[in-house]
């Protein structure tokens, strides 16, 4: 993103404040889309940016519990939310994303939807490893590249893609599909660096959202490992508006992505088999 343009949130926070009255929604006021938005960290996203006054396009596969956000974020902002069925995993749902990227003005682009595996590599039906791919990094490769070229073409635009610390591990599928979200992230960063267009790979270590029960594990570790969701989602945006291609949320992550970074990769290769969920729960 170049200096003189603004990137569509801080935008946000100069424009007025939207009336319940304001439909459609005028022009000025910038549209965010945000995949994986009923739960956890989407979830926060769009509460977050709901509260900047930016419209909103929010894809999930449980469908009332998206309703229901929409409902409470247009009541208390009184901006605009849809809402879109989309399951990740299939051809289906990620045209579905993809088409309203294409046929309608996407400011900002949070690619959020993901999961874990409980099982190593060698446990795990391929099929449900594809899967997993296709949503953590299939989907977000194609939905990037659709929005990138249109917010290339308009001009201005972000795109936010959600990895994991993980990427910098080599714990099983999860961390070889958030490693190739990060690396393809930069390298779309490197594409768009004479454009206006933004895109960010936030790297978050353990979050408190719904991700480890829907796993069927405990939450591990001491407290101060865990972030919050708002705090994940404020720096996150903070980096993404000044134009940087990796976010780190947190001081200990900081910390343990230089590690993971400088460390001798047969140690890397030696904490993420330690930390395996199959093993330790
Ligand atoms: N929590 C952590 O410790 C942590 C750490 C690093 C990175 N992350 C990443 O953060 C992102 C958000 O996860 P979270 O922690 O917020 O977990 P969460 O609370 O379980 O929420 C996950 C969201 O992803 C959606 N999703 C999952 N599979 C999908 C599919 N096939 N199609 C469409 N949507 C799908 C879910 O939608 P439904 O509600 O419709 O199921 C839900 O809204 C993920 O990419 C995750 O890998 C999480």
């Amino acid at each position: 993103m170049s200096a003189e343009t603004p990137h569509p949130a801080e935008r946000s926070t100069a424009a007025a404040r939207p009336s319940t009255s304001a439909r459609p929604s005028p022009p000025s006021r910038p549209r965010a889309l945000i995949t994986g938005a009923g739960a956890g960290l989407g979830r926060g996203y769009a509460r977050s940016l709901a509260a900047d006054a930016y419209d909103l396009v929010l894809f999930g596969r449980n469908e009332t519990r998206l309703q229901d956000l929409a409902r409470r974020l247009e009541a208390e902002f009184s901006i605009r939310a849809e809402t879109i069925p989309a399951d990740l995993s299939t051809a289906e749902g990620i045209g579905a994303v993809r088409e309203v990227i294409e046929t309608s003005r996407v400011d900002l682009l949070i690619n959020n939807a993901g999961y874990g595996l409980r099982h190593g590599l060698l446990d795990s039906d391929p099929a449900e490893l594809a899967q997993l791919d296709t949503v953590l990094t299939g989907a977000v490769r194609e939905l990037s590249l659709a929005a990138a070229k249109e917010m290339r073409a308009r001009g201005r635009g972000g795109i936010v893609n959600v990895s994991s610390l993980a990427a910098l591990t080599t714990m099983g599928q999860y961390a070889a599909s958030k490693s190739s979200t990060l690396v393809f992230t930069e390298a779309l960063a490197g594409e768009l660096r004479d454009t206006p267009v933004t895109v960010t790979a936030v790297l978050p270590g353990f979050i408190r959202t719904e991700f480890h029960s829907r796993l069927g594990v405990d939450r591990p570790g001491p407290g101060w490992i865990w972030l919050d969701v708002p705090q994940v989602v404020s720096a996150s945006l903070t980096d993404a508006r000044r134009g940087r291609i990796v976010s780190i949320p947190g001081w200990q992550y900081s910390i343990a992505a230089r590690l993971a970074r400088v460390l001798p990769r047969s140690l890397v290769r030696w904490g993420s088999e330690k930390f395996s969920f199959e093993r330790k729960f």
